[in-house]
């Protein structure tokens, strides 16, 4: 018997390359690691946050080829090939703000700061596919960051959103409970 009748079978890890906020990258990983946990511990991106791990909360939301996605069901595996950017990589190289990001901080929608970067990444993602969505449609993707992508588009000139008169609606019965007037 030759001594290679003993020996392991050679086990190799899979071995995933994707691009992430830009930049290529290549991890051996075992095949039940999901894109979560690549981000994180692999490529050491701890802005992708995990909250609850059963894809409801949405806090590790990253983007896929453009599309929004919660890295906590998708296998890294599945990433293969394909272009990931996390909150790392929303600012521009100077620094600069993405405009979500910048909303966000200008209309201070932190709450305690652990689901924000998925609120971005969620929020920008729905803008970029439909620049004037309906606040229902807003709601339906998040209904926490829905407030401050509202307060976002409130802002936004070039942006006249539909539900845009309800809000100044709304705001004008305030004023006018305020100021004592009736209102309408
Ligand atoms: Fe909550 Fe992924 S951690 S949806």
């Amino acid at each position: 018997m030759s001594g290679h009748d003993h020996m392991e079978p050679i086990t190799t890890m899979p071995v995933v390359n994707l691009s992430v906020n830009g930049k290529p990258a290549r991890a051996d990983i075992a095949s039940d690691v999901l894109l979560v946990t690549l981000l994180r511990d692999n490529l050491n991106l701890k802005g992708t946050h995990v909250g609850c791990d059963t894809s409801q909360c949405g806090a590790c939301t990253v983007h896929v080829d453009g599309r929004s996605v919660k890295s906590c069901t998708m296998l890294a595996l599945e990433a293969d090939g394909a272009s990931v950017t996390t909150i790392e990589g929303m600012a521009a190289p100077d620094g600069t703000l993405h405009p979500i990001q910048e909303a966000f901080r200008a209309h201070h929608g932190l709450q305690c700061g652990f689901c924000t970067p998925g609120m971005v990444m969620a929020s920008a993602a729905l803008l970029a596919k439909n620049p004037r969505p309906t606040e229902r449609r807003a709601r339906l993707i998040w209904g926490n960051a829905s407030k401050y992508l509202w307060a976002f588009l409130s802002q936004q000139p070039q942006l006249p959103v539909i539900s845009h008169g309800q809000q100044d609606h709304g705001r004008g019965r305030r004023q006018r409970r305020r100021d004592g007037s009736a209102a309408s």
